[in-house]
Formats: structure tokens, sequence, C-alpha cells
């Protein structure tokens, strides 16, 4: 029996490669349009970081994290999320004097020791922007066009903004009070995590995925009828701005996502029809992060989505994905004593900037073309006594099976200027 993945995890095999730079390459060209810059963090950081960014009573940093000693015994985490990170990034590396609003984004791994599930793993890729500097509200508006506009070049559709305001310090302490008095004589009915959740931080008893909880909370004072004037005005400017450019969304007082960092709007995409783990994006405002990670007190805003719920819509969709590139010439050499002229030919060809390839081993001409067809070569090269002789090879056209006897060193002239193969 041989090993296996890890739970949670998966391979990404050839077949599917090219979907995931096709998707990058979207990603990267939409944020750089949108004046982005890319980051990469370590895939591990040290364990307070996570605690401190993204709060000591959540589920990531309570139960999903992959936390270890390094040799020094100090505890380090694979990233659960990127937004600490990033922001761990830009104080360490005082980006804030480079320029006031500092915008990245970045393309990684993310690791979550949670229960495996359809589009939910516990190796799994996020791309994400962070924009750090600026309490506007058209940062927080920006974000989420950013994240539309990717999904609409890779042609999703059916997807809801579902959009909330979880208020800022001020207003929440007022808010906890209320919230902690409703709940107060419903603890019993409340799960053994809610009760729990009651004394940390009453907000996350939102988040609970069990029905009974999710019930008691349908009648919960709202954060939205506690706004302060501040928070109030912020989330009115972010809805006008978004019906403005005309894009729809669903107001849901009860959303306040998994990260105890955010500050007034907080917000998901969502895919209609997904199931379960419907939210393809989630992010929102942090106001009191850059502070809390131990920089000045500077407000940020961005959002993270989860590629392989992106891929699982995309094919749900039935999105046609690009054709993968196929190798231009697969070399095949009528007998073995033809194999060294083979050899030099291939690399000539790669060298001029055409893919090439050809089977080392001395099986039949048969079986060679057998390969070119089976990787979809575009032509195939056929090196024999005859060419040879001439200084040829025969190209073939792989799809209309036209021939022709083309000079060694024409071949990447023939295929660049189109010959009568069709080329
Ligand atoms: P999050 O909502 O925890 O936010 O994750 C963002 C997205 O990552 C989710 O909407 C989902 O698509 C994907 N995702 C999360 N967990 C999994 C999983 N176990 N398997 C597959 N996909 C998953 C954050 O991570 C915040 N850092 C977002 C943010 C950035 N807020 C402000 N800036």
């Amino acid at each position: 029996m041989f090993i296996q993945v890890p739970k949670g995890t998966q391979d990404i095999l050839p077949d599917d490669a090219p979907k995931w730079y096709y998707i990058e390459n979207k990603i990267r060209e939409v944020l750089t349009k949108y004046g982005y810059q890319e980051i990469r963090t370590p895939a591990f950081e040290y364990t307070e970081l996570f605690i401190r960014g993204i709060g000591e009573s959540t589920d990531i940093v309570t139960k999903e994290m992959f936390t270890f000693p390094d040799r020094k015994e100090r505890s380090l985490t694979l990233r659960p999320e990127g937004t600490a990170p990033v922001v761990r990034a830009y104080l360490e590396n005082n980006m804030d004097r480079a320029s006031k609003v500092v915008k990245l984004f970045y393309i990684g791994s993310m690791f979550r020791c949670e229960k495996p599930q359809g589009g939910r793993f516990r190796q799994f890729n996020q791309f994400g922007i962070e924009v750090i500097g600026t309490k506007s509200p058209e940062a927080d508006v920006e974000v989420i066009m950013a994240a539309l506009e990717i999904y609409e070049k890779l042609g999703l559709k059916n997807l809801e903004i579902v959009i909330n305001s979880v208020g800022c310090k001020k207003c929440r302490v007022d808010y906890i009070q209320k919230l902690k008095k409703f709940l107060s004589n419903k603890k019993d009915l409340l799960c053994l995590e809610c009760v729990k959740r009651y004394e940390k931080n009453p907000l996350r008893v939102f988040d609970c995925k069990k029905d009974s909880c999710q019930k008691i909370m349908e009648t919960a004072p709202m954060i939205t009828e506690n706004l302060c004037p501040e928070c109030k005005l912020h989330f009115e400017e972010v809805k006008s701005h978004l019906d403005d450019f005309k894009i729809k969304y669903h107001l849901d007082p009860k959303l306040v996502r998994g990260l105890d960092y955010y500050t007034k709007t907080a917000f998901e995409i969502v895919g209609k029809g997904l199931g379960a783990q419907n939210a393809i994006a989630g992010g929102g405002r942090y106001d009191d992060l850059v502070e809390e990670l131990g920089g000045k007190p500077t407000p940020g805003v961005g959002f993270a989505a989860g590629i392989e719920r992106m891929i699982m819509v995309m094919n749900q969709q039935k999105i046609n994905w690009p054709k993968p590139k196929c190798i231009d010439i697969f070399i095949v050499k009528v007998s073995a004593e033809n194999k060294d002229t083979a050899f030099r030919l291939l690399q000539k060809i790669r060298n001029s900037g055409l893919s090439a390839d050809l089977d080392y081993s001395n099986d039949s001409l048969k079986s060679q073309m057998r390969i070119a067809n089976k990787i979809g070569a575009r032509y195939t090269a056929i090196i024999g006594e005859e060419e040879l002789s001439k200084d040829m090879v025969t190209l073939r056209n792989m799809q209309t099976k036209e021939q022709k006897k083309v000079k060694l060193d024409e071949i990447e002239k023939e295929l660049k200027k189109g010959s009568g193969l069709n080329i």
C-alpha cells in the first residue's frame, strides 16, 4: 500500500495545473490594474501573531490551527489566513514610510485543521488583498469591486454579496452589554461552545452553525441598530457607493465573520446553489488590527477568496477553460541510429523558442507517433536516413496529416511563417 496525501489536502495534477495559472494570471492582471502589488509571506509564523490577530475565542484559533514547536520550543503555526501575516510584514518592513496607503495582494496556501468536506480542505489556496492606511468607505467598495471584476473576467455567474457592519470598539461596548443581557436567560438553551462564547465574546454566538443557537439569535438585538454615528455614516456611504455602481447586495445583520479583527464593514461573496460551503470570498474592515499587532493606529480593509471553491463554481457553471498549450513539435526517429541527430535537433528547436520533445527510447516509429498523438503535439518532425542525407526532416501536421520535407535549419521559419501545412 503506498502512502496517500494527508487528509484534507490534494494534489493539483498536470491536467488541472493550467486552470490554476489561468486563474492566477487573471488575478494578477486585474489587481495590478487596481494598483495592488504582490506580497509573499512565509507559510508559517509565530503562533502569537494569529492569537493576537485573529482572536482567542475564534474557531480558527481554538480548534483549527496547525501549531508545532520549533527546536527551541518557540511555537509556530502554519498560516490559517493571510491578513495578520500581511500586517506583520507591513509593520516589520516599515511599509507606511514609503506611502500613506499601501495596497497589497497575495496568492498562496493557507492551513486550517477543519473537518474536510466538499469545498473545505485543510490546505487550501486563497488570493486576497489588503488596503492599509485609509478609512475611506471608497476603499471598502474598491475591494469588493476588485473581487467582482476577477470573478467576472473568469466568467462566474450567480454570485451574491452579503454585507453588514459590525461596528467599532466604541459602539460595541454598549451593544455587547445588550447582547449579553438578551442571552443571559437563554444560556441553558445555547450549545456548550456558545456558553463559552457568551463569556468571552458573545458576538461569536452569531457564528454558531447549530440550528438551536441560530434560532435564538434570530430575535437578538442586531449590531446594525446599535452603531455609533461614525460607523452608521460609514455603512451608509459604502451602501450608497455600491448602489451608485449598481452592485446588488443583500444586508445580513447577523453576519459577523469568523475572525475577531473586523470593524465596520464585513462582507461575503456567496455562490448560489453551492451548498454549505458557499462562501467563495470574505472580508471587511479591520481598523484596529495594525495597532493590536504593535503599530500606530492605522485602518485597513481587504478580503480573501478560496481558489478551490472558485474552481468548483467554475466547473459547476461549465465555464470553458482555455485549452492548455500543446507541444509544437515531437521528433520521431525512424531508427535508433538517428538518436544523436534527433537529440541535437531537439535542443536546437527549443533554443529557437518553439516547444519540442522526443521519446528517448528506441521504440518503433509507430509507438513514437502514438506518444505524439497522446500529448497532442501540433507537428511531428520525422528523421530517417533519407531525410538526413539531405539535411531535412519530414514535417507532419498532426491534425490534417499533411506532410512536407523541410530543411533542418528552416523548421522554425516554416512553423512561424506558415506553410502549405497550415502551420
Ligand atoms: P475567511 O472568510 O476565513 O477570511 O476566508 C476567506 C475565504 O477562504 C472563504 O470565503 C473561503 O472561500 C476560503 N476558505 C476558508 N477556509 C477554507 C477551507 N477550509 N477550505 C477551502 N476554502 C476555504 C479570511 O481568511 C480573511 N483573512 C479575509 C480578509 C482579508 N479579511 C480582510 N482581509
